[in-house]
Parts: structure tokens; sequence; C-alpha cells
């Protein structure tokens, strides 16, 4: 039905161009309209017909045809006058898109000639289809677009006219977009796309469309492009992190710069709406925002400082991602660190209380300092024990947790230990164990528990006879072990007595250095020795003392004359002797006696002739005394003699004094014979005397022998300390009455040198052991001279039986005679 009102309504419009054309150009008588692409050959129409040319005319009168354009579209038949395409005629290549398209020629017949004009009228056929410039068109589309929105696409064109032209637009479907066609004012129809429904990038971010152009032709022709809508991002997710909660444990030592963990956030947005800076929370804290760094970009967060357990066991903060985007979005997540504990706390020792000092007699228990332990880590590693070397008088006892009181264990000796210092280790029970130390020295305080003790329990002193009073000494120390005034010595001497002199008042001592001086002179006549008690007493309290025992000898000095006991008792007197003129050589005149009071060398006494009327009438014997005539008295002589003999002793220096003897020569005196016969009764006697001595010395021997073995014995019992024994005796008789006994002196000083027995014996010059007493002697006493100080049983055994290995001395107080064994 369709077809056939096509048709007509072809062909009616067809009439009309026939008509229009012959009232516009009355030169075409022909027109003829055929559709475009015919093929070669095909008829247009017989031109020779329609002119009314017969088929013989058309070469008799030469038809033909020329176009004007130049183009020969067209031929002629010859034989019968038809036109003929030649060439495929193209409509829009020939008019564009201009309606109507008329290729007009010139139809020529000669002889006659005639014109005819020819319109071939090319109609359209729909032969091209819509077509799209690009195959692709890309369009972009913001996401955030509201619907409704339009987008222009690109519109298709069809080189066909009229019916066959372009008509109508079609869109691929989608959920997203419709196609809106918009007709303009010159007809041409434009394609829109609108967003009936939001796009999401993150859910499409291209969507493929096809554009399709229709034409009106029959067939229906179409020509399609693709459209790429690009969903544009804007920044409409916030970044998403992968966890809302890290948990994490980090051991306390771990390294600064060590990774703790990393964050991972992801924004679907594209590009700079997806770019992720990572940061603390805006109300981290300053101290975690020390110890962690985070890296803005990978989200590392990392150790930036030293943690420790002790100051928190944990962190709590938030991570913060958001992204760049101008309107940026962020998102926040919950990091937790756990804080694992290290032995990395040393055990702390702490003397709580400062180390008290201690008195060395302190009883056991006594409490010296306190002391506390400390350890930062928990667990074992913060389990501490405290130890101490036990060889210390000290141990600890514990207290409440981790105190300890150190305390004393044992006997303290300042004078051994003054200090102690303590060494203390605490160790803890983590893996590895850390120790640590301390040192606590502790004083020990002095108690006086130490006495003064003299360098020597006995001290032996010489002193001068006759030296001035405060003449120093001797100088007696004492040391204490203890210190300050436990050690501060005192020296005194102690109140006693020798020779009813008390010692005191003969000596003094400096009660700070010891040193003993003397108050008086001394007089080795009178005190030989005083045995001085000294005491060291130091300041403590109660004080301690102990005693020394200073012996003082006294040194003899030669401060006595020899006296001259005979011929006068009156010193510087003259004595008067009378003597026979009949006396021969060597007739004993007198004989002179001196004493003298000192001792040992100072009392040797020489005898000398000074001065005589005839020196060589009278000699002095340099030893006894005697006077003796040298030769006989002759008739010349002076009946007056006077003699001046000297008398020295052998000290340093020497003391002498002189007696003056006058003789006088007389006629009538009994002769010599008399005197020798006086002589020789006094001989008698003096041998009577001699026996005496023998007797006294014999039995003193006799007694110091039973000593002696009675001392042997007891020391023998008391042990071996033989040296220990010793006899003392007292003394003070024999000084009381010095006069009225035998003494025996022995030198104190190494072996027996002499002993002096008194005595004397005018005749007995050649007596080897013994004495007589002179006829002129006035005594008949012996005295045993003491002994001066203890006297060894081997010196008593010398006096018994070594008689001629030692020196010994007889001496009489009245009459002297020196016997000299050497
Ligand atoms: C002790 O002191 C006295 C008096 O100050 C002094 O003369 C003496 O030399 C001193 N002795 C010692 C041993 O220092
Ligand atoms: C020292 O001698 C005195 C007097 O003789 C005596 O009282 C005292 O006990 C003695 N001290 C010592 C330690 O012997």
């Amino acid at each position: 039905m369709t077809r056939i009102k096509r048709e007509i309504l072809f062909w009616q419009a067809q009439w009309l161009f026939y008509l229009v054309l012959f009232w516009c150009r009355t030169e075409a008588q022909l027109r003829y309209a055929i559709p475009e692409e015919l093929k070669e050959g095909s008829v247009v129409g017989n031109i020779a017909e329609d002119i009314g040319l017969g088929i013989s005319d058309i070469s008799i009168r030469k038809l033909r045809i020329a176009s004007e354009s130049g183009k020969q579209y067209f031929s002629l038949h010859q034989r019968n006058g038809e036109l003929l395409v030649s060439e495929i005629i193209d409509r829009e290549r020939l008019c564009g898109k201009s309606t109507s398209c008329v290729l007009p020629l010139q139809v020529i017949i000669e002889d006659p000639l005639e014109f005819y004009r020819v319109d071939v009228d090319i109609q359209d056929i729909n032969d091209n289809s819509p077509h799209f410039h690009s195959d692709t068109n890309i369009i972009e589309v913001p996401e955030s677009t509201v619907t409704g929105a339009k987008f222009r696409l690109e519109t298709a064109e069809d080189p066909d006219v009229g019916l066959n032209s372009l008509r109508n637009y079609s869109l691929s479907k989608s959920e997203y977009f419709v196609l809106n066609v918009k007709s303009s004012k010159d007809g041409t129809k434009v394609p829109e796309l609108v967003i009936q429904k939001p796009v999401d990038r993150e859910k499409q971010s291209v969507h493929h469309l096809i554009l399709t152009a229709i034409d009106g032709g029959n067939p229906v022709r179409s020509g399609t492009t693709h459209i790429n809508v690009r969903i544009l991002d804007s920044n409409d997710n916030a970044p998403a992190f992968e966890r809302d909660l890290h948990e994490v444990q980090v051991m306390e030592n771990t390294a600064p710069g060590t990774l703790v963990l990393t964050v991972k956030a992801n924004d679907v947005d594209d590009g700079v709406n997806g770019d992720i800076v990572y940061s603390f929370g805006a109300h981290t804290p300053e101290a975690v925002q020390t110890l962690f760094t985070i890296n803005s970009e990978t989200g590392d967060i990392i150790l930036s400082g030293i943690l420790d357990y002790e100051t928190s066991t944990s962190y709590k903060f938030d991570i913060r991602a958001r992204d760049k985007g101008t309107l940026a979005l962020e998102s926040h997540c919950e990091i937790r660190v756990e804080v694992l504990d290290v032995n990395d706390n040393v055990p702390e020792i702490t003397i709580a209380s400062l180390p008290q000092p201690v008195k060395e007699d302190a009883s056991v228990g006594t409490t010296v300092a306190l002391i506390a332990l400390k350890d930062w880590d928990s667990g074992d590693n913060g389990k501490v024990q405290l130890h101490m070397s036990p060889d210390y008088p000290f141990k600890l006892k514990p207290s409440f947790s981790n105190h300890f009181a150190l305390v004393t264990d044992g006997i303290l000796d300042r004078e051994k230990f003054p200090e102690y210092r303590i060494e203390l280790k605490a160790s803890d029970s983590g893996s590895p164990a850390l120790s640590s130390f301390n040192t606590i020295t502790v004083k020990v305080l002095d108690v006086n528990d130490n006495a003064p003790i003299f360098s020597h329990p006995l001290y032996t002193v010489y002193a001068r006879e006759n030296c001035p009073p405060g003449s120093l000494l001797s100088s007696v120390s004492a040391s204490d072990m203890d210190i300050g005034e436990n050690a501060k010595i005192s020296y005194a001497i102690i109140d006693s007595k020798t020779h009813t002199v008390s010692i005191p008042s003969y000596f003094y001592i400096n009660s700070e250095n010891g040193t003993i001086f003397s108050m008086h002179s001394f007089d080795y006549e009178k005190i030989k020795m005083f045995q001085v008690l000294v005491q060291a007493k130091d300041h403590g309290s109660p004080s301690l003392s102990s005693n020394a025992t200073v012996h003082v000898f006294i040194l003899d000095q030669n401060d006595n004359a020899p006296a001259i006991i005979y011929p006068s008792a009156i010193m510087g007197s003259v004595s008067h002797q009378r003597m026979s003129r009949t006396a021969k050589a060597g007739h004993l005149v007198t004989k002179v006696t001196a004493v003298d009071a000192d001792s040992g060398h100072n009392a040797w006494m020489f005898y000398r002739l000074v001065e005589a009327t005839d020196m060589s009438l009278f000699s002095v014997n340099l030893h006894t005394g005697e006077v003796r005539t040298k030769r006989s008295v002759s008739e010349q002589d002076d009946t007056s003699q006077r003699l001046i003999i000297e008398i020295k002793d052998n000290g340093e220096p020497v003391q002498s004094s002189t007696v003056t003897v006058d003789i006088l020569l007389e006629e009538g005196l009994p002769e010599p014979v008399s005197d020798i016969q006086q002589k020789n009764t006094n001989y008698g006697k003096n041998n009577k005397i001699t026996f005496y001595l023998i007797l006294a010395l014999a039995s003193v021997s006799v007694l110091s022998l039973m000593t002696f073995f009675v001392l042997v014995v007891k020391c023998a019992r008391q042990g071996r300390g033989g040296t220990m024994c010793c006899i003392r005796r007292s003394d003070s008789d024999g000084y009381k009455n010095p006069n009225r006994n035998l003494q025996i002196q022995l030198n104190t000083d190494g072996p027996i040198k002499y002993v002096e027995v008194l005595g004397g014996d005018v005749l007995s010059q050649s007596q080897s052991f013994g004495s007589c007493l002179s006829p002129l002697s006035e005594f008949s006493d012996f005295t045993l001279v003491k002994p001066s100080s203890t006297i060894d049983f081997k010196e008593i055994n010398v006096l018994d039986a070594s008689l001629p290995d030692t020196a010994w001395t007889f001496e009489s107080q009245q009459v002297s005679n020196f016997l000299f064994f050497d």
C-alpha cells in the first residue's frame, strides 16, 4: 500500500516538474526523470520517438546529443534513438544537497537543423547511510552532575535528500542516560545526552553508548558512533582504613627507627581525590608524637623515641587518613601499642640511712645502716636479691619488703679494722640478670680497750753524780693502740721510797713526753741507785694505765779529795814524830794513811814526798804511804827534819791533799830492836786478825754457796728460767753503819773486776792475800760492801773459786793496802 502511494506521489511530483520547467524554460522540450545510480546502458527515454522522428530519419538527419557541461553521462542509440545512460550518475556528487538535480542535454538534428533541449532529472535514491565523523566520541561528565543535565552529541550527516535524508537518532539502552533529539530552526536534528540517574564514577567510570542515526529512506539506512561517557571524579569518598583498630606489641628496648606497623587506607576516588595523607589524629598527645612518627605517604608508623615500660606500658592514639581533594575527606583508625617489659633497669641499692659509726664494743645485732632495694622493671625482672660477702662481721637482716638492716654479727676491733668497706651486690631475676653494686663504709669508733704500753718494761739510766738539778736524765715512752683521748698518755712517777728518800722529790717527769729530769744533784757516796716507778695513763674513761721501772744508777765522780787520817786528824796541822839517830836505813818512821770517799779508780791513792829538809834521808812508799829512812842518820843531819807528803787520787780531775810531818832526831830513844820486838808482838796480833779475816771470807763463801744451791733448787722448780732468778738484798743496814762491816763490792757492769775488803796492815806489803792490822791502826772491824745491784750466781762462783782471774782490792777505811793480782 505505502509503496503504491509513494509511486503515485512520485509521479505527481514529476508531472508538476514538467509543468514548471515548461513554463520557465521554453527551450526545454523534453524532460526525463531517472533515478540515480542507473546501470550503464539503461534506457532513459526514446528521444526520436518523442520528438517525432522516424527511425529511418535518425541516421539521415543525423540526430545527436551534446552535453552542456561537457561531461557526457548519456549516449544516443543510433538505431532506435533511445537515450542511454553511459556512466553511473551519483546525484550526491553531481548536485550535493540541492533538492533538484537536472542534467541538461542538447539534441541536435541536422538537415534541417533543429535544436531540442532535454532535461534529465536525476532523482535521489536512498543510497547513503547517515554518517558520523568520528567513530568514537568521548564525553566527560562530572560525577556530581545533576539529573537532567544535557550534553550535546555529534550530529550525523546523510547526503541523501528528502525522505532519504537523516531522520532520527536513537541511543543504546542505558540506565543512566537517555537521548533527546532537538530540532533546530533549520530543521536539523541535534542529539543530546540527558542524565536521567546520578552517575557514580566509583561504580562505573566509563559508559559505552552507541548513537545510531537513521534516515527516512526505504529501506532505512543508519549509521552509528560510539559514545564513551567518562565520568569525571569528584571527591565524594572518604578514605577508608582497612582496619579500624590496630594492636601491636613492642619490646621496650626496640631501637628508634624501627617500623612498628603500617596502616593502610583506601580512597576509591580518583586522582588527588584518592591520594591519601596519613597523620596523627587531631588531639594526639605530645608524648606520642615524640615517640612515634608516621610516614604521611606510606602510613608506616616508626618508633622515633625510646620506649620505657616503666614510664608507660601502653600508648593509644588515632591515625588520620585524609585525601587531597579540594574538599578533603578524612577518616580515623585507632592504634594501641603495648610496651613489653625488658630487663633494662639495674636494681638500685639505696642507703636509706647514713651508716652510723659503731663502737668497737657494740653488741652483736647493732644496726649500722638501713638499705632499700628498688628495681623499676616488673615481674621477674624486678625481683631483687641483696648479697654481701660473708667475710665481714656484719649481716643483712631483712625487714619489710625490699628493705634490709645492716647489723653487726661479730666482734669488732678498731685496732685491727678501723673501717669496713662493705660491698653490696643487688641482682634481679631477669634473664640476663642485672646487678649493681654499692659500698657502705662503716667506721668503727674507738673504745678505751688498750692500756698504754711502755717501749721497755725496765729502763736503765746512768746519771752522773753532782749533776745540776733539772738535768735531763732519760726519756720513757709508752704507746697506746687506741686513738684520740684514749691514746693520749700522761706520765707520772709513782710515789715510792728508796733509802728513805721519796722518789718524787728527786725526779720529775714531763707528764706529756715522758722525759725524766733530776730535781736534786746526786751524791754517789750517799745513794748509788734509785728505782723509779713510772706510770703511763691514758685519758680514756675509764682510763687504763701500765707501769715501768726505771733504774737510775749514779755514776761516781771524783769529788772527794783523799782525807788524811794519820798522822794527824786535823788537816793542815803539822804532825810531829820522833826518831832515834841510831836508826838504820829502811827504818819505818811513820805511815801516812788517807781515805777517799769516792769509789773505784777515784779512790786509788798515791803517796809522794814533795819536799824534805833532806831528800836523801827519807822516802815515801808510793802505794802504802810508809815513810822510811833511805840511809842511816849521820852526825851532820839536822835534828829537825820536815817532810811534805802529797796524797793524790786516781780520779779525773785528780784530787790531792798534803800532810806535813816534822821529824825530831833524838839521841836517847830506844833501839830499833825494841821496835822490832814490838813489831813481832804486833805480828802475833796481826796473824790472829788475818786468821779472822780468812775465816770471815770462808764463811761468806760458804754462805753464798748455800744461798746459791737453795736458789738453784728453787729455780729448777720454777722452770728453766735460771736467768730470771736473782737475789735482792736490802742494803739499808750497810749504810746505816758503814764502818762496822766488811764490805765486798762487786761492780755491776759485766764480770766482777774487784772486791773491796776493808782492813789494813802496816807491814804486810808482800802478803798476797790477807791483811794485818797496823800497830798504828785504830780499827779492827770489817765491812762487807753491799752489792750495788743484783748479783749473778756465776759471779758469786767467781768470788768463791776464781780469785786469780779477778782483780781484788782490799781496803780499809782507816789503813789501806792495795793488792793487785794482775
Ligand atoms: C719533753 O718536753 C721537755 C720540756 O718541754 C723538753 O725539754 C724535752 O726535750 C722533751 N722531750 C722529748 C723527748 O721531746
Ligand atoms: C702500778 O703501780 C701502782 C703502785 O704500785 C699500782 O697501784 C698499780 O696497780 C700498778 N699498775 C699496774 C698496771 O701494774
